[in-house]
């Protein structure tokens, strides 16, 4: 459902700056990828063209056949409401509202009914634990809350492709677990389709298969099998040969 070709990115300014240096990737519907790599790779750069949020220097990305970037700005609009959730590592829910009416926000922008609008939010929220609080603000919830709010609002609409860059960066390991079984759940039970960004190899180990990125380039892809366990093992060895800032991956958390 998603294809990366020859993807290049340059940011251009008194110094240009390469980022990311041709990348390719094929991925299927339902699948849930992880994108690793150390500060500056350009992890969240290739999110971001994914997202249609920033443009490519060269390259294309399709999107269930459909490159995205060539649609004018109003298409683009609706095409990344309609067929894109995100999930931020600061969760980005707004404080004036209720946790109901953050989770609705992409169907509010889609004038769906309001009795159609509650019982969606409602069927959701039970799947993250959290319907017993969807009239609570955003200050009277816990951190792990806010993200499963935060899922919630990205999943409400059924896009066919969640994006997540970091969503367990501001997250204790306890919440940061549930988090991470919680995408999983719903990765599967949806079939949505999932990208996640992390330097957390517990977080990663959820993923079908992992894409390490170095200096904006692969550097390599390994696969889940049949062992988590196993899987974060792989993850944390891959990491080492990586290299790159050794702080990256101090918050490493078994
Ligand atoms: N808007 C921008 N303008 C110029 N350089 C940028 C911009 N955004 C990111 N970069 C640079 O591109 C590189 C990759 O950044 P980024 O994709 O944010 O990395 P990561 O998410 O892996 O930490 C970094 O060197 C960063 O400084
Ligand atoms: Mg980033």
């Amino acid at each position: 459902m998603l294809e990366v070709k020859n993807l290049s990115k340059v940011y251009e300014g008194k110094v240009p700056h390469r980022a990311l240096t041709d990348i390719n990737l094929s991925i299927e519907k339902g699948e849930f990828v992880g994108i690793m790599g150390p500060s500056g790779s350009g992890k969240t750069t290739l999110l971001n063209m994914i997202a249609t949020i920033d443009e490519p220097t060269t390259g294309e990305i399709l999107i269930n056949g459909k490159n995205p970037h060539t649609l004018g700005k109003n298409d683009l609009a609706k095409f990344r409401r309609r067929e894109m959730g995100f999930v931020f590592q600061d969760f980005n829910l707004l404080n004036t509202l209720t946790l109901e009416e953050n989770i609705v926000l992409p169907l509010t922008l889609d004038n769906t009914k309001v009795k159609e609008m509650e019982e969606k939010a409602y069927a959701i929220a039970q799947k993250l634990g959290i319907a017993e609080i969807l009239n609570k603000r955003t200050f009277e919830i816990s951190g792990g809350q806010a993200q499963r709010v935060a899922i919630a609002r990205a999943m409400i609409h059924e896009p066919s492709l969640v994006l997540a860059d970091e969503p367990t960066g501001n997250l204790d390991s306890k919440a940061s677990k549930d988090v991470m079984e919680m995408l999983s759940r719903l990765n599967k039970e949806e079939e949505a389709t999932m990208m996640l960004v992390t330097h957390e190899a517990q977080a990663a180990s959820y993923c079908d298969r992992v894409i390490f990125i170095r200096d904006g380039k692969q550097y390599a892809e390994i696969h889940r099998g049949d062992s988590q366990k196993v899987f974060f093992q792989k993850i944390i060895d891959t990491l080492s040969l990586l290299g790159g800032n050794d702080n990256d991956f101090s918050e490493v958390r078994i």
